[in-house]
């Protein structure tokens, strides 16, 4: 799924060591779908040549005001219908320029004559990002409404560790991805539920399944960027902690019931989405120690007692979240997902068959109290869109 398709977004590259992850950023947008155009500062030539930058936006490079016969008065044409005006890397001295209105070569040119919204991504010492001057600028630049993706703390070029690093080019991408989502979910909170559970039966053993997370996370990332403050508790899964989400470990149905009902009283959300395969039973007793064989005994009871069922708890809660569901089946997928919904009293079940658990794509259908919605084969991704885009239009509502 190309996420910037149709997105013409403006590079101007300044003098930071950093210039070279630039390379990454240009190929990651273009993967993405966007049309890159990229301009470089006479610094940022000296440390990364145009000829790079040509070769993976497939378009010419752009490094001064003069000289150009095709394009005569380039700081005007060049920033004309595009959709974002990004500078990464930005040093100190184009930050202080731009915030004060100076325009003395191709890339401080364009940002004061540009009609586009301009992102600038900070990279810089640690000392040089904190200086109050800088400090000053930035404020400057915010309240003119240009946005900031990042700077992060970490290991400098110089030695130094502190905030002014560079954001790693994919999680830019994730900013401006976020930039341009239409925010449905704007002043929203979500609570929400992920990946699989695991029920000890002693300090290594357990019980759990195959559920990877994706579905889940790749919801929480559509919610993130759909402007909601999502609260994600996950079971143990190797997914990515989406940027801005706010993640809680957990093992156990029990652990994770207890942490959602704990943000439900303290953020009181919009939105509950139980996304999780919780395991349904879990053993009667857990072991301190690790189970032994015993020698002449070949069979072993393990005694299972029902867990709690997390959705249609928070479902029963006074003044509570807007409640979604999920239902995998082996079978009988849509009649199943219709009585857990009337059973756990819950808006909408996502319904979908089992053999979508740990892979990329999905086939689901949106069941509702009264008629559903097929949506056929897509990826996660793409579900987690369309389940995003439908709580916002359940929330308009305004029927639990
Ligand atoms: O009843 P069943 O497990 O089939 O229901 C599936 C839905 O209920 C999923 O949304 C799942 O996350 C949620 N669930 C839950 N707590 C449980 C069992 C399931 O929240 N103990």
């Amino acid at each position: 799924m190309q996420h910037l398709r149709d997105k013409k977004i403006l590079l101007g590259i300044t003098g930071s060591i950093a210039a070279y992850k630039s390379c990454e950023l240009t190929r990651l947008l273009s993967k993405e779908g966007a049309d890159v155009e990229v301009m470089l500062t006479e610094a940022a030539a000296t440390l990364v040549g145009p000829v790079t930058f040509e070769a993976l936006s497939g378009k010419k490079v752009w490094t001064s005001l003069w000289n150009n016969p095709a394009q005569p008065i380039p700081h005007i044409d060049l920033q004309r219908n595009k959709d974002l005006f990004l500078i990464a890397p930005a040093t100190a001295n184009i930050i202080a320029k731009i915030a004060n209105g100076i325009a003395d070569d191709l890339v401080t040119s364009v940002a004061s004559a540009r009609t586009c919204p301009l992102m600038i991504v900070p990279a810089m010492n640690v000392h040089m990002w904190q200086n109050e001057p800088n400090q000053r600028n930035v404020e400057l630049l915010r309240a003119d409404g240009v946005f900031f993706s990042g700077p992060v703390s970490g290991s400098q070029a110089c030695g130094d560790i502190g905030k002014g690093r560079f954001k790693e080019p994919s999680e830019i991408v994730e900013d401006i991805i976020s930039f341009f989502s239409p925010k449905v979910l704007a002043k929203k909170t979500v609570v929400m539920t992920a990946g699989p559970t695991f029920e000890s039966i002693d300090p290594v053993r357990g019980i759990t399944n195959r559920s990877s997370g994706r579905q889940g996370f790749d919801i929480a990332r559509c919610a993130q960027r759909s402007g909601a403050t999502v609260h994600l508790v996950a079971g143990p899964s190797s997914q990515k902690t989406p940027e801005g989400v706010i993640r809680y470990d957990v093992l156990s149905t029990e652990q994770m019931l207890d942490k959602v009902l704990e943000l439900c009283k303290s953020n009181h959300p919009d939105l509950f989405i139980a996304v999780a395969a919780v395991s349904d039973f879990r053993s009667k007793t857990s072991s301190q120690e690790k189970i032994k064989k015993v020698p002449g005994v070949d069979e072993m009871t393990l005694t299972l007692v029902k867990n709690p069922d997390i959705l249609a708890t928070v479902a029963a809660l006074d003044n509570g979240p807007l409640c979604i569901g999920f239902a995998a089946e082996s079978e009988n997928l849509i009649n199943y997902a219709r009585s857990k919904l009337e059973r756990k009293k819950v808006r909408m079940i996502v319904a979908n068959s089992v053999s979508a658990i740990d892979q990329t794509d999905n086939d689901a259908t949106f069941v509702f109290e009264d008629h559903e919605e097929p949506l056929g084969k897509m990826s996660k991704e793409e579900l987690a869109q369309r389940i995003i885009d439908k709580a916002s239009d359940l929330l308009k509502e305004k029927v639990r």
